[in-house]
């Protein structure tokens, strides 16, 4: 199995990438193979451009085709996901998440908007035909606190993290593949 991470804050260090990196860890131990993104490592010209033919978009989009599932962390930001997160999504081809799983994580300043990803980033995941998006987890910052260069997580939100990856496992597990379908339609064909 194959899974996108991507990291969805212009900053760094950075709060949501803690999540997706402790995220990261839990899947490889489970033998998921995880290919790690971050907004860095796009050209902003090419995101504030919507350059359509850049090779990085290119790259990611055609890694994300052969997944199996995503996982997506955002900061909240202006009561919705970053913008520099929807520049990226905004160059991605229209079903891009079909047959996929979609884990979304998120940290805010305020508990206040840990609803954003339900209201603002899911309905962004399902334009782009995500097959099932998941129950996400939201952290507020107090909850992710910096020591030292590493941010560490409270208990809490470790504990809410790891159930959730275990959603996703199963999910993952359970996902129709392209292929399937593709078999489908073939059979209905030769069968009319
Ligand atoms: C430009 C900006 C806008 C923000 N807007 C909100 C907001 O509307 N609601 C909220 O709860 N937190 C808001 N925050 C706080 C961040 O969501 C919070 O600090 C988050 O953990 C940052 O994640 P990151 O370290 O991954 O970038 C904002 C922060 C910035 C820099």
């Amino acid at each position: 199995m194959r899974v996108i991470s991507l990291a969805g804050s212009p900053r760094n260090p950075s709060r949501s990438t803690a999540l997706l990196q402790l995220s990261q860890r839990w899947l490889q131990q489970q033998n998921v193979e995880v290919i790690p993104y971050t907004l860095h490592d796009f050209r902003a010209d090419d995101l504030l451009h919507a350059n359509f033919n850049s090779p990085d978009i290119k790259a990611f989009s055609a890694q994300l085709a052969t997944a199996d599932g995503l996982l997506i962390a955002t900061p909240v930001y202006k009561a919705s996901f970053s913008g520099a997160l929807k520049t990226l999504i905004d160059l991605l081809p229209e079903r891009a998440l079909d047959h996929k799983v979609v884990l979304p994580l998120a940290t805010g300043g305020s508990i206040g908007h840990m609803l954003a990803v339900d209201y603002a980033l899911k309905p962004v995941l399902a334009a782009l035909k995500a097959q099932e998006v998941l129950h996400g987890v939201f952290a507020d910052d107090s909850q992710v606190v910096l020591s030292g260069e590493q941010f560490t997580l409270a208990e809490g939100v470790t504990a809410r993290l790891v159930e959730a990856l275990e959603s996703f496992y199963l999910a993952l597990n359970r996902r129709k593949p392209a292929t399937l379908k593709t078999a489908t339609s073939l059979l209905a064909r030769q069968t009319a």
